[in-house]
C-alpha cells in the first residue's frame, strides 16, 4: 500500500449519500476514492484496484452488502479492511456482518470525525498488516534461496566425497596390488605363478580371523604376508633353485633370506612395512627358540610371524616347489602341522588353525 495515497473504494447505490462521502473524504487529501453504485461495478473494481480500505452499503440493487462483503474477503490474498456502511441498527445486523467478515461499522446519519478517525484506524491496520505480508513473502523467498543454496552445497559436497571414496578405493587397490606384485617378485624364480603368495596371505586371513584377532589386524596381517620372503631376492639362484639336497653353507645362505627381508624392510614409514619387516625376518623363528635368524621363543615372536610359519609351512607342505615335487596330501599336512604345536609352532596358532581348517582346506582346493 502507498505510504502517500490509501485507495478507498466506496460502493453506495444511493447518489446523495455517496456524494457526502466523497466531500468527506475529499476533505484529506491521503484518498483517491473509487466509486461504485452496485455490487457488480464494486466487486469488479475491488479485484482490478489495489484498494487499501471498502466503504460498503449493506442495502445495494443487486447483492447484498453482506454477501458482497463475504465475497471480496474470500477473493482477496491480502488484508483488504471492510468497513459495513449502514443504517441498521440492530445487533442481528452487526452479527451477519461479522460472520461476512466486516471489520467494522458506521451508522448513517455518518459524522465526518467518524468517518475520519476509523478511515484512518483501519488504514494503519492496513499498512502494518501489509507490511508483515512483505516480510512474509521476503522471508519466504529467502528460504527458498536459502534451500536451494544447501541442496546444491549437498549435492557438491555429496559428489565431492563419492570422488574422495573412489581415490581412497584406488589408492587402497593400489597398495594391495603393489604388495602382492613385489611378493610375487620376491618368489617369481622359484614359484612363478603367484598362486603360492595369494593363498598364503588368505590362509593368514583365516588364521588371524580364528586366532580372535579384530579384523583389521587380520587384514594388515594379510596384506603384508606376500611379503614374507621378499629377502630371497638376495639369494643366489644357484642356491635357490638348486633341485638336489642342499649342503650346510647353502642352507645358511637360504636362511639369508629372512635377514636380507627385514634389511629391505628396514626403517619404515608405515605401520604396513613395520608388520611386513617383522614377519619377513621372524616367520622361520620356532616356538621352541630353535628357528632362525634370532632363535627368539615363544611370544618374544611377533605374532604376525608366527602365524605366518604356519601359513607358510602348511603352503609348502601341500604345493609343488623345485626343492619338494611330491605334494602332501592336504590332510596329512595338517597333522603335520599340528604334530609341531608348541615345539616348531604357536600352539595357540595350530588350534586356530584346526579351527579355520574348512576353510583352509577350500582355498587349498580352489588354488589346484
Ligand atoms: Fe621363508
Amino acid at each position: 500500500m502507498d505510504e502517500r495515497q490509501a485507495t478507498i473504494l466506496l460502493i453506495e447505490d444511493d447518489h446523495a449519500n455517496r456524494e457526502l462521502l466523497v466531500e468527506l473524504l475529499a476533505e484529506s487529501t491521503d484518498y483517491r476514492v473509487l466509486q461504485a453504485a452496485d455490487a457488480r461495478t464494486g466487486f469488479a473494481l475491488f479485484a482490478e484496484e489495489k484498494v487499501d480500505l471498502v466503504l460498503l452499503d449493506v442495502m445495494l440493487p443487486d447483492e447484498s452488502g453482506f454477501n458482497l462483503c463475504r465475497r471480496m474477503k474470500s477473493v482477496s490474498r491480502i488484508f483488504v479492511p471492510i468497513i459495513l456502511v449502514t443504517a441498521l441498527h440492530e445487533l442481528s445486523d452487526k452479527v451477519k456482518g461479522l460472520e461476512a467478515g466486516a471489520d467494522d461499522f458506521l451508522t448513517k446519519p455518518i459524522l465526518r470525525e467518524e468517518l475520519l478517525a476509523r478511515s484512518q484506524s483501519h488504514l494503519r491496520t492496513k499498512r502494518m498488516m501489509d507490511r508483515i505480508d512483505r516480510y512474509r513473502s521476503e522471508l519466504s523467498l529467502f528460504n527458498q534461496r536459502l534451500q536451494e543454496q544447501v541442496e546444491i552445497r549437498t549435492r557438491q559436497l555429496q559428489t565431492a566425497l563419492a570422488e574422495l571414496r573412489t581415490a581412497k578405493e584406488e589408492v587402497e587397490r593400489t597398495r594391495v596390488e603393489i604388495v602382492e606384485r613385489l611378493g610375487i617378485a620376491a618368489e617369481y624364480r622359484d614359484e612363478w605363478t603367484g598362486q603360492h603368495i595369494r593363498r598364503m596371505a588368505l590362509y593368514v586371513w583365516e588364521i588371524s580371523v580364528a586366532c580372535g584377532l579384530p579384523p583389521e589386524q587380520a587384514e594388515l596381517f594379510r596384506l603384508v604376508a606376500p611379503l614374507h620372503d621378499i629377502g630371497k631376492m638376495g639369494v643366489r639362484d644357484h642356491v635357490l633353485l638348486k633341485p638336489e639336497q642342499l649342503e650346510e653353507g647353502e642352507v645358511d645362505l637360504i636362511r639369508e633370506h629372512t635377514r636380507i627381508g627385514a634389511q629391505i624392510l628396514a626403517d619404515p614409514r608405515t605401520e604396513l612395512i613395520e608388520v611386513a619387516g617383522e614377519m619377513a625376518r621372524h616367520h622361520h623363528e620356532r616356538w621352541d627358540g630353535q628357528g632362525y635368524p634370532d632363535g627368539l621363543k615363544g611370544e618374544e615372536i611377533p605374532l604376525s610371524a608366527r602365524i605366518c610359519s604356519v601359513a607358510d609351512v602348511f603352503d609348502a607342505l601341500t604345493s609343488s616347489r623345485v626343492y619338494r615335487a611330491d605334494a602332501y596330501q592336504v590332510l596329512e599336512a595338517r597333522s603335520e602341522i599340528m604334530a609341531g604345536a608348541g615345539t616348531r609352532f604357536d600352539p595357540r596358532v595350530t588350534e586356530a588353525f584346526a579351527r579355520a581348517f574348512d576353510k583352509i582346506q577350500e582355498i587349498w582346493e580352489q588354488s589346484r
